[in-house]
């Protein structure tokens, strides 16, 4: 079957949903998503949206900046950071007018509460700037903008897997769609495409990322040849459940929590004397490794002791529900009265597609990618540098989601429609086709868990030259498997297995990009630590990574980092 609409947007989580309100109403908008859309992992965020409301303390947007700024470790281009921390405010009112239930503070305000990195004065102290709604946050603002998208009669195709972005006379033309519950190929001939796909933390072991968080978007991009930013840049959430990944918030510690090593010490009075358990995300997971490598792991294991215990019942009830009741449902523990076992787990990809401050795919020269839009984690703005900090993930998606719909609903005029070619679809077709009858052997799910055991153990935390050297030999190794793959299951009707085995070339082509890009950068900059090159190297590596395929090979070349106000300084806290 073929559609037709001016916009297709790919992906129902924040940003994908919340750039469609912009172009409802006069444009013929489609949304499709791999998953029903309330399912999208935009609602797995909990801790909060960070605004300088001053609610609580004293703040202002300009702290709000150079917080982002230097937790991104002077990779962050500035004048990207100014955007968000001036709208941030507008951004959190206009969700509170929506409809999303925030706590509130005694005098009926937003509430607001301590998270990672946020500081006041410029780095003086920890300040409160997350606005949150318990522990839930992005799933009531989830719910909030999808009850908005379909009371403003958005089209959404749920359960709609993109395949392919298709191109015709150097513009966009549409998607190859695959629908999950018929096993049809469809072709959305449009003008304009949005990709809001998420992250791709399943190329990792332990992750707090959902099933679906499968780069799609990122390695459709990557496959016409659009470099991807900052590949290298990969998030660990320091404080994932032990041995499954599930995210404990940093609200936790916001609200008081602290980390605890075997001695029962409260370590990151060590590595962040001033914030201490409030550091950037990536400190207190180098913090957390370099404890358990140390041996002051919990009976000498891989893990470390969130310890909640002194904040209390009504406390955690009241705040930390969602999280209480999953370290009781997944661990049988009681976090009123035991500690809690966690390790660091992949959360966020700070890189991903190149774009605009406006959405606007980019080119290496700059220019943009005629009707290809991208927004939220699968973009990279070079908002989040080399760290994202907490909060600063939803509120990304809302500004720059607005932004690009914005800027969208601007440039429709003046593309016109072009034709797709007519064998749009045949690259698809083939793909299904050999998974389904090809004459390998392997399992998408073997390959997949070596995929993840090899990125775990050579290019997490901490990374050196051989450790990445031989997660290239390996994630190739894999590839070259993966081309043997052969699925059991011939049905059409949901056939998860083909799904699993489409998702997986992707994700071995971003596995590939984040080693080959963290072999190139030569320092320790953010959440990117090679312990070969401890420090951090302005002078020779103050750029971004583009890395892009040529021919069989990856290629690396970078682009100058945009600084307006605050020069690069040695990061501490
Ligand atoms: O810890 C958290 O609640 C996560 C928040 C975020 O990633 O922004």
């Amino acid at each position: 079957m073929s559609f037709k609409h001016d916009v297709v947007i790919v992906g129902a989580g924040l940003a994908g949903l919340r750039a469609a309100l912009e172009l409802a109403g006069s444009l013929n908008v489609a949304v499709i998503s791999k998953v029903y859309p309330t399912r999208s992992h935009s609602g797995a965020a909990q801790g909060g949206i960070a605004a300088a409301l001053g609610n609580e303390e004293p703040d202002s947007w300009e702290w709000h900046m150079y917080d982002t700024v230097k937790g991104g470790d002077y990779l962050t281009d500035q004048d990207v950071a100014e955007v968000l921390a001036r709208d941030a405010p507008r951004a959190v009112f206009e969700l509170e007018h929506m409809g999303v239930p925030f706590n509130r503070t005694p005098e009926g305000k937003i509430a607001q509460r301590a998270f990672g990195g946020h500081t006041r004065e410029f780095g003086k102290a920890a300040v409160k700037r997350a606005c949150y709604a318990a522990d839930r946050s992005g799933r009531v603002m989830m719910d909030t903008l999808y009850f908005e998208a379909v009371r403003r009669g958005i089209k959404i195709f749920p359960e709609f897997q993109m395949l392919d972005i298709v191109m015709a006379d150097g513009q966009v033309a549409g998607l190859v769609v695959y629908e999950l519950a018929t096993g049809e190929i469809h072709l959305f001939h449009s003008r304009m495409v949005l990709l809001a796909t998420g992250g791709f933390g399943k190329i990792y072991k332990t992750t707090s990322n959902a099933f679906a968080s499968t780069g799609d978007g990122v390695s459709a991009a990557c496959r016409l040849g659009i470099p991807l930013e900052d590949m290298e840049f990969v998030q660990f959430h320091p404080t994932g459940i032990y041995g499954l990944g599930v995210l404990i918030s940093e609200a936790a510690r916001g609200e008081g929590g602290v980390l605890r090593n075997s001695n029962g010490e409260r370590f990151m009075e060590r590595y962040a004397p001033a914030i201490k358990d409030l550091a950037p995300r990536d400190m207190v997971s180098r913090a957390i490794a370099t404890e358990i490598r140390e041996g002051r792991g919990i009976g000498g294991r891989d893990y470390v002791h969130l310890d909640l215990t002194h904040l209390g019942e009504k406390k955690l009830a009241e705040r930390l529900s969602d999280i209480s009741s999953f370290v009781r449902i997944y661990l049988g523990i009681d976090p009123v009265r035991e500690l809690i076992p966690i390790q660091p787990t992949c959360h966020y990809m700070m890189g991903g597609i190149p774009v605009s401050v406006e959405g606007r795919v980019l080119w290496p020269s700059g220019e943009s990618v005629p009707g290809l839009y991208a927004a939220g984690e699968c973009s990279c703005l070079s908002l989040h540098g080399a760290n994202r900090l907490g909060c600063n993930s939803l509120l990304d998606l809302v500004v720059f989601g607005r932004i690009a719909g914005r800027r969208m609903a601007a440039d429709l005029e003046d593309l016109s429609w072009v034709d797709p070619p007519r064998d749009a679809e045949h690259r698809a077709r083939e793909r299904i086709e050999r998974l389904m009858e090809g004459a390998g052997s392997e399992k998408t799910a073997h390959v997949r868990s070596a995929m993840q055991e090899t990125m775990t153990a050579l290019c997490s935390v901490f990374r050196t030259e051989q450790t990445l050297a031989r997660a290239a030999v390996k994630i190739r190794e894999l590839k070259d498997r993966y081309s043997r793959v052969r699925i059991d299951n011939r049905g059409s009707r949901f056939n998860m297995e083909l799904l699993d085995a489409l998702e997986l070339e992707g994700l071995l082509d971003l596995a590939e990009a984040v080693v080959v890009s963290a072999s190139g950068r030569k320092e320790s900059r953010g959440a990117h630590f090679r312990e070969d090159y401890p420090e951090r190297d302005d002078e020779n590596c103050l750029k971004h990574t583009l890395v892009h395929t040529a021919g069989e090979v990856l290629e690396l070349s970078y682009k100058p980092v945009t600084i307006t106000r605050f020069e690069p300084k040695p990061r501490t806290y």
